[in-house]
């Protein structure tokens, strides 16, 4: 592999969030990692990351694995329903454990993580149009370009506005969690009729049906990323272009209070990890405001 293009993150830099100095959900303190020794062929002999696996891990939930020594997973392989291969190619594996393809981040176990090695998400980016009461394209008034708005959550463990992404159950293909996800996020927070809540299945049934944008596939600079364990994803954009399918999914668009909402896409929203980016992958190509 070469090191200049597998340590970089999406910027260009070495994984930033990776490095965060407190681990998310703990008291934890990451060993400072500076940039120039974020690639594991740097050596560094001084290198003592901490060592934290979440307590919760303890009671061996069936999301996660057990500890190494007791289990033997196949790495870089589908290890029968887990997928342990990484979309960076093939990782290190330096005495039974899985080395971060992206670098060290201070902090060795598998921190937050369930799975050693490559953790898959899959984030759903349902997007429409944004419409005035007329039901015209509103476009931007700076960029005079067409808005487009996405379905947003407020995520539970840290309060940001995300996609609403999850996990890859083990043997689930990809677009299955996608609409899995979505569903679960976008229909369970809506106060509708069964006969609504079921036209809106068929719905989104049906976009989901549709090929998608496949917008970034990879590694993910996450917070909770370890040494040993971090977060890969796949995106893909469904766009309800002609405005007459999910988009008319009674979410309060604007309203802070509610956990999922319509949202303009635009440079300035704040997102979760790496989402932000994603939207402008999106915008760029659907020709609209960012
Ligand atoms: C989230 C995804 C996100 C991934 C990587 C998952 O927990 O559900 O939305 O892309 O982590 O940060």
């Amino acid at each position: 592999m070469d090191s200049n293009v597998s340590y970089k993150g999406l910027s260009g830099t070495p994984h930033v969030k990776a490095r965060c100095p407190q681990y998310p959900g703990s008291k934890i303190k990451r060993f400072p990692v500076p940039d120039d020794k974020v690639n594991w062929s740097q050596n560094w002999p001084q290198y003592s990351p901490v060592n934290y696996t979440d307590p919760l891990m303890t009671k061996k939930p069936a999301w996660a694995d057990p500890d190494i020594g007791t289990f033997s997973p196949s790495f870089n392989s589908v290890d029968g329903a887990v997928d342990r291969t990484s979309f960076d190619g093939n990782y290190k594996v330096e005495k039974g454990i899985p080395l971060n393809p992206h670098g060290r981040t201070g902090l060795a176990g598998r921190g937050l993580l369930g799975r050693w090695g490559p953790n898959h998400a899959a984030d759903p980016i349902v997007t429409r149009w944004k419409v005035d009461a007329k039901g015209e394209k509103v476009n931007h008034p700076v960029t005079k370009r067409p808005v487009l708005q996405f379905v947003a959550i407020k995520r539970k463990d840290c309060g940001e506005w995300a996609i609403p992404g999850g996990m890859v159950d083990p043997g689930e293909q990809v677009s299955l969690t996608l609409q899995r996800e979505f569903s679960e996020e976008a229909l369970n927070s809506l106060s509708a009729s069964p006969s609504e809540r079921a036209k809106l299945h068929e719905r989104i049934t049906k976009l989901f049906k549709s090929p998608g944008f496949q917008v970034f596939k990879g590694y993910v600079d996450d917070p909770r990323n370890t040494d040993n364990a971090w977060m890969e994803t796949v995106a893909v954009n469904f766009h309800d272009d002609s405005g007459n399918s999910v988009s008319e999914l009674p979410l309060q668009a604007g309203d802070d209070a509610g956990q999922v909402k319509w949202v303009d896409v635009d440079s300035s929203f704040a997102l979760y990890a790496n989402h932000s980016h994603f939207l402008e992958l999106v915008a760029k190509e659907r020709k609209a405001h960012w």
